[in-house]
């Protein structure tokens, strides 16, 4: 039986090719071939089972196909970021309305700073990566604003927490413990990304079936050694701006 889920998705503005990025002389981005990417993300998402709610570009905002990074969904509202990254900030109000259509709203303000991409939800537990993005001040905002357990998680190398694990089933994750602090996920059976295939920890579990960024065979092997069927997705053009598979959608329960 499928869980029936909104996906809101921002296609890559005409200004992507100036997305942010960590990485020292990164290749240049195919504005073209993200397009298409980004397409068969979609329609990967709609064959999952997942109603696609397809949001208008946005050209001033070179980052903002990166649509995870401005909300965090919960059961019953949704928490509007406040990015971590200025040139980012106006995105949010652009994605709030059609948030709008789904959960009541609640909106983070500064001293607060939060991107989507560093909160990670397992089970009732709300992590939260303390990264270059998300300040220790999002924990505590979080944990105000809901009965959830909300557990701060070092992230030490990568853009965001979840740029290194990834939940595969409510018991099962999949993490790379050289780029956070792998102790606060103790609790749970973790499958570690291989050592040569860093950008695999980014994954999107959709109806049992697991999406995988393309390239990482080790990985691959891996998961499905645990019974889980994997597809991959090219994700080069997105890889290219430090964004991976969950960045590029707000999964919303229905
Ligand atoms: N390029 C994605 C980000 O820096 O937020």
């Amino acid at each position: 039986m499928l869980t029936p889920l909104t996906a809101l998705v921002r296609p890559p503005a005409a200004s992507f090719t100036q997305a942010l990025s960590r990485q020292s002389n990164r290749p240049r981005i195919d504005h073209n071939l993200a397009c298409v990417q980004h397409r068969n993300y979609v329609e990967m998402l709609k064959t999952l089972g997942a109603q696609v709610d397809v949001l208008e570009p946005l050209d001033a905002f070179p980052d903002s196909v990166f649509i995870e990074d401005n909300a965090i969904i919960l059961d019953d509202f949704a928490l509007l970021t406040s990015m971590g990254a200025e040139s980012r900030r106006g995105e949010t109000l652009h994605t709030k309305s059609a948030l709008e259509r789904y959960r009541n709203v609640e909106v983070l303000q500064p001293p607060v700073y939060v991107d989507g991409g560093d909160v990670l939800q397992v089970g009732r537990t709300i992590f939260v990566g303390q990264s270059t993005r998300t300040n220790p001040l999002a924990v505590e905002a979080i944990a105000r604003l809901t009965d959830r357990p909300v557990v701060p998680v070092a992230v030490r190398d990568g853009l965001h927490l979840k740029s290194a694990v990834s939940g595969l089933t409510g018991e099962l994750l999949l993490i790379n413990p050289r780029h956070i602090d792998p102790a606060p996920f103790a609790a749970y059976s973790c499958i570690e990304v291989d050592a040569d295939e860093p950008n695999a920890a980014n994954c999107v579990t959709l109806n049992g079936t697991v999406l995988m960024p393309k390239g990482n065979p080790k990985t691959r092997a891996l998961v499905e050694q645990r019974g889980l069927e994997v597809r991959a997705m090219p994700m080069s053009e997105f890889e290219k701006a430090d964004g991976g598979l969950t960045c590029l959608s707000l999964l919303i329960p229905k």
